[in-house]
């Protein structure tokens, strides 16, 4: 198998006033390049904690997260951050777009951070707003976009630097059920085009029916861990 991440009996302990709370209780998971799969569970199961440590955004109490054979643990900050812009892709249940830039900017934004002068993106990302079906929409600011047209562009944002994974955590929560299946072709689609793994966290069942690869989460552990090739029935 061709793992991305290789999630090797990580623990998470959080500590609430004088009390140790554990999130997650020895997770073992490996995740494929290409993957297009979700953590199911409800309110509270960990998936949140999951997906940031994934992200490197948090640390495991114990046990290791390897990135194509790097190990999380082992960077120090500036190298995490490096990861995380050269690997990563993020989208969030909420959008979190920059709400003074219009549509074309919020995508922009990613590749000037990585010091590209605009005239030389200028198409990249135009190309990515047809690839999210925005093209009429570009110069529109978040507050003149539609819930699903929001998320569009975020996933645009994700996807313009070509990560190898693309975290979501819940990013259908916030959508009625017509525009959370428009988003989740949608995102089908990228996945095939651009080769990245989506792996997304959700309670939603509208979700668990595109995906091919279902972990179901529940008080920090694993409980079970579904395949299906194409839209077939979960095995
Ligand atoms: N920063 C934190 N401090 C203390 N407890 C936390 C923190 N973050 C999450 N938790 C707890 O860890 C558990 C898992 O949370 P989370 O990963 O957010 O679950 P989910 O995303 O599945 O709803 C919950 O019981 C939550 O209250
Ligand atoms: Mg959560």
């Amino acid at each position: 198998m061709n793992s991305i991440v290789s999630i090797e009996k990580v623990v998470k302990v959080y500590r609430v006033g004088s009390e140790d709370f554990t999130a997650l209780h020895e997770i073992s998971l490996e995740i494929e390049a290409g993957a297009f799969m979700s953590f199911v569970g409800p309110s509270g199961s960990g998936k949140t904690t999951l997906l940031n440590l994934i992200g490197g955004l948090d640390q495991p109490t114990s046990g290791s997260i390897f990135f194509k054979n790097v190990k999380l643990g082992e960077l120090n900050r500036t190298a995490l951050a490096e990861y995380r812009r050269k690997n990563l892709g993020f989208v969030f249940q909420t959008y979190n777009l920059l709400p003074v830039y219009s549509v074309y900017e919020n995508i922009l934004f990613p590749l000037l951070l990585d010091g590209n002068k605009e005239s030389a993106v200028r198409q990249l990302v135009m190309d990515m707003v047809a690839s999210v079906g925005l093209s009429d929409q570009i110069k529109k600011r978040p507050s003149q976009l539609s819930g699903g047209q929001c998320q569009r562009v975020a996933i645009a944002r994700a996807l313009v630097k070509k990560p190898a994974l693309i975290l979501a955590d819940e990013p259908t929560a916030n959508l009625d059920a017509e525009n959370s299946y428009q988003i989740l072709e949608l995102m089908r689609e990228l996945n095939k085009q651009f080769k990245a793994a989506f792996v997304f966290s959700t309670h939603d069942e509208k979700v668990t029916k595109y995906v091919t690869r279902e972990v179901g989460l529940e008080d920090g552990r694993v409980c079970w861990d579904k395949r299906r090739n194409g839209f077939g029935s979960l095995e």
